[in-house]
């Protein structure tokens, strides 16, 4: 099978109650930890890549990584999306280079020039056979280089989500209903409480319309341990509850995005073997330590999390 877009996933999620899971990939190694969970556990996926990870990595090398995966697990339903689009010529460059799915990031901007430039890039890609994600509302934390304060971040207003769908085209809608990226999502003390209220809003304005929930890493205390035992310094790292985004992903959330954990993954694993053995230097002992972390975990939200093990089998 070729690279798919996100359509079918999403209509399928959406009536099965489950979630794809949309994993950051920066490095072979993380790809190959993704599309081994999902491959052994099929279900299907969506790797995406952020302008960082495609200035790290160079964007071909993401490109021939995925298809390197597809060539291994042909059967397997994989998206390649690009996370975060700054701009309309990002989004472009990505569609002619073989991305099956663009999100356009323009909710810093005033709801209006958000349509404009929306509405853009989905005239592009659409010609292009490449959907679109959009944002409405902003999460804190940091993107590349772009940080937003909890203070600026805004919860999406339900009121705005019909007229920008329509306007748009758009293919899915991201919404900030209390996620944030990073590893520090919640001040310590706090019970983290996603704002379902919201959630519920959005979805009766847009029956049956693919929700997408960014910030979605829980932040699992063992990794942070780990990685803390081992010379780290993440202090009152928390993430999201899982059983929180168990019950998003059975609503209309059908893209649920995780790239804090995998990070996390990979640190504890690399930490560990240096830690253990100050005299380790070939990087495939240490790589395929993180790797093996990066794979447990996106199995485990395949299967606990996100419900979508046997998906690509249906
Ligand atoms: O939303 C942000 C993702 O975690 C990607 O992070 O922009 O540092 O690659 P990045
Ligand atoms: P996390 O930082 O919670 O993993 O969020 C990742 C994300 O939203 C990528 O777009
Ligand atoms: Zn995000």
């Amino acid at each position: 099978m070729a690279l798919v877009t996100t359509t079918e996933m999403f209509k399928k999620a959406y009536e099965g109650g489950y979630a794809i899971g949309a994993f950051n990939i920066n490095n072979m190694e993380i790809v190959q930890g993704i599309t081994e969970a999902a491959h052994e556990l099929n279900s299907p996926i969506i790797l995406q890549a952020s302008k960082g990870a495609r200035a790290y990595a160079n964007s071909v090398y993401l490109v021939k990584l995925v298809e390197g995966a597809l060539a291994l697990y042909p059967d397997l339903p994989v998206a390649l999306h690009l996370d975060h689009g700054p701009d309309f010529e990002t989004c472009k460059d990505c569609v002619d280079s073989g991305f099956t799915s663009v999100m356009i990031d323009a909710s810093s901007k005033p709801f209006e020039e958000n349509i404009e430039i929306t509405r853009k890039v989905v005239e592009y890609a659409h010609d292009h056979g490449v959907v679109v994600e959009a944002e409405l509302g902003t999460l804190a934390g940091i993107e590349d280089d772009v940080k937003v304060s909890a203070e600026d971040s805004s919860y999406t207003n339900p009121d705005d989500v019909e007229e920008f769908v329509t306007k748009t085209g758009v293919d899915s809608l991201a919404i900030a209903i209390g996620t944030s990226h990073g590893a520090y999502k919640f001040k310590p003390g706090t019970k983290p409480q996603l704002r379902f209220d919201i959630l519920d809003e959005v979805v009766k304005r847009l029956p049956g319309f693919p929700i997408v929930l960014h910030g979605a890493s829980s932040v699992p205390q063992e990794y942070v341990k780990i990685i803390n035992e081992h010379g780290g310094a993440l202090k009152d790292a928390i993430g999201v509850p899982e059983d929180q985004l168990r019950e998003a992903a059975r609503s209309a959330v059908c893209k649920i995005n995780i790239d804090s954990d995998l990070r996390l993954g990979m640190t504890a694993g690399i930490r560990t073997v240096f830690s253990e053995n100050p005299a380790a230097f070939d990087p495939r002992e240490y790589l395929k330590v993180g790797r093996k972390n990066v794979k447990d975990i996106v199995s485990h939200k395949i299967k606990d999390v996100l419900g979508s093990e046997g998906a690509a089998l249906k």
